[in-house]
Order: structure tokens, then sequence, then C-alpha cells
């Protein structure tokens, strides 16, 4: 069994094709470190071109939908009822540094409401895809999140800060006082696989400030779908695309809500 309904199937469709590019632009990055230059350019437009084709594609299918995207800004930005929400290259430091954990994420939101979305690892053929109410899919697969329920045994995944961040201090701090309190901590350096993976139990949550929408929206219907539980914790109306994201299992949720609010030294 897997999801056939005409949105996924479209999103798929597209992403599949954006992927055929994506891994013959994969190929080049190890001939591209050896260059002076190194591979930075390279990258750039490997985003680019990943995401206009995935842009081409839903754009044939539904002229008028608006289409959010980390490269393009907003496409048909009238329309906000339905749209689209890409991140053509998620995990783009390790794309750049030959490592084959990242991906293709693609979300469907009508009403601002997230109801379709698929991640797919290009290099590991691992499709995740899940809509509203019909379950959540790696490949042909029904996945669902992990049974852990005390933070104490549990494997969780984050990311952050950017270089930029206003709150590094904090993030760090959290970062600590979680890996004190879990069994282990990942930084994988892709939001939608670090979701994926939760939603289909190799891990068993995910936090993460200051992240943006497109780097998560696929993966919030994905962990709903697999049984998981999604929190904006601390929402800051004023930027709407930008979230703090706690992803779990559910069972482990209330716990490790309590320690990623908790006062963290200055
Ligand atoms: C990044 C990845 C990373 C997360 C960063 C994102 P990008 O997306 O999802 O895991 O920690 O905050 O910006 O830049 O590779 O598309
Ligand atoms: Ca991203
Ligand atoms: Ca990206």
């Amino acid at each position: 069994m897997r999801l056939n309904s005409p949105k996924i199937n479209l999103i798929t469709k597209a992403c599949l094709k954006a992927s055929r590019s994506l891994i013959r632009d994969f190929g080049e990055i190890e001939n591209l470190q050896v260059t002076t230059k190194g591979p930075g350019d390279f990258v750039t437009s490997a985003d680019k071109r990943t995401e206009k084709i995935l842009i081409n594609e839903l754009l044939k299918a539904h002229p008028d939908y608006g289409i959010v995207t980390e490269e393009s800004g907003v496409i048909n930005e009238s329309n906000k009822k339905q749209r689209w929400i890409i991140d053509p290259i998620d995990g783009t430091f390790n794309f750049l540094n030959g490592v084959p954990q990242f991906a293709i994420s693609v979300a469907y939101e009508e009403n601002n409401e997230i109801l379709c979305g698929v991640i797919l690892n290009p290099v590991t053929n691992e499709m995740y895809c899940a809509e509203k109410g019909n379950g959540a899919y790696l490949n042909n697969s029904r996945i669902r999140v992990s049974k852990k329920k005390k933070v104490k045994d549990s494997l969780l995944v984050t990311g952050g800060p950017k270089q930029t961040s206003k709150i590094k201090k904090q993030i760090f701090s959290e970062y600590i006082e979680i890996s004190n309190k879990s069994s282990n901590v990942r930084k994988f350096g892709s939001a939608a696989l670090d979701m994926a993976f939760v939603a289909c139990g190799r891990f068993d949550g995910y936090w993460q400030r200051e992240i943006n929408i497109w780097d998560i929206a696929a993966g919030v219907v994905i962990v709903k779908e697999a049984g998981g539980f999604i929190d904006y914790f601390e929402d800051d109306t004023e930027f709407p695309l930008k979230k703090n994201i706690l992803a779990t299992n559910s069972s482990i949720h209330d716990e490790l809500k309590v320690l990623i609010s908790k006062k963290v030294i200055e």
C-alpha cells in the first residue's frame, strides 16, 4: 500500500524528477571539492536548478497556487489559501561536503494547515510521504513513531544554532541539559530528515529553535500521521515563517518540553 491521491502523486512525481538532477549534481561534488574554488557556487546553482524543476512541475498542475520557496521567495503571493512549501535541498552543508544526508522537501498547505508532504533522500532513495488522515509511509511501508516512554531512554536529534543567531547561549545550554538527561543527542544537519527519522521511529524526538517553515513543513504532517506530536513552542506571531519546533513520538513529549522550557544559565 502507498498513498496515491492526486496531490501526493503530483508532489512525488515532482520530487523524483528533481531528484534525478540533484543526484547528478551530487556526483559532481567530489570533483569540485579538490578545486581551489570549492563547490560553494556550484551548490547554489544545484539548489536553484532543483527548485526550478519543482516549481515548474507544481505550477504546470496548479498555475494559481501560491509557492513558498527557500531560494525564490514567494510565488503567487496573493493565494495564501492553497500553497506549496518547498526546500529544494535541506541539508546543504552535508551536500556540500559529500555527506549523503540531505533531502528534497515539499509540502502542501491549505487554509494554514499542512495537508500533505514528501521528503526524499535522493541518495538512499528513501521517500517519506504522508497525507492528513491517511497515514505516513516510507516508500511502500506504513511507518509509526517509536514507543519509548522516557527521555532518559530516548535518542534525540536537534540542529542549529546558525552562526548569526542571537540566542546561541540559550540553544547550547538547552543542548547540554537535554544531552545530560537523554540517552543521546544527534545533529545530522537536515531538519527534514530529522523529522522523517522521528516519524519512522529511528529517533524519539527532535527539537530546534529558529527554524524556517520550509525546513519542517513536510515533516510536520509526516510526524503527525505516524502518530507523533508537533508543538510550536514560544511561537512568534510576528514572524510566521520562523518557528521553534518540538516533534516527538508523543509519549516523551511533556517530559522533553519541560527540559526545553527550563530557565537557562546566562
Ligand atoms: C538547514 C538544515 C539544518 C538546520 C538549519 C537549516 P538548509 O537547512 O535543515 O538541519 O539546522 O537550521 O537551515 O540550509 O540545509 O536548507
Ligand atoms: Ca532547509
Ligand atoms: Ca535548503
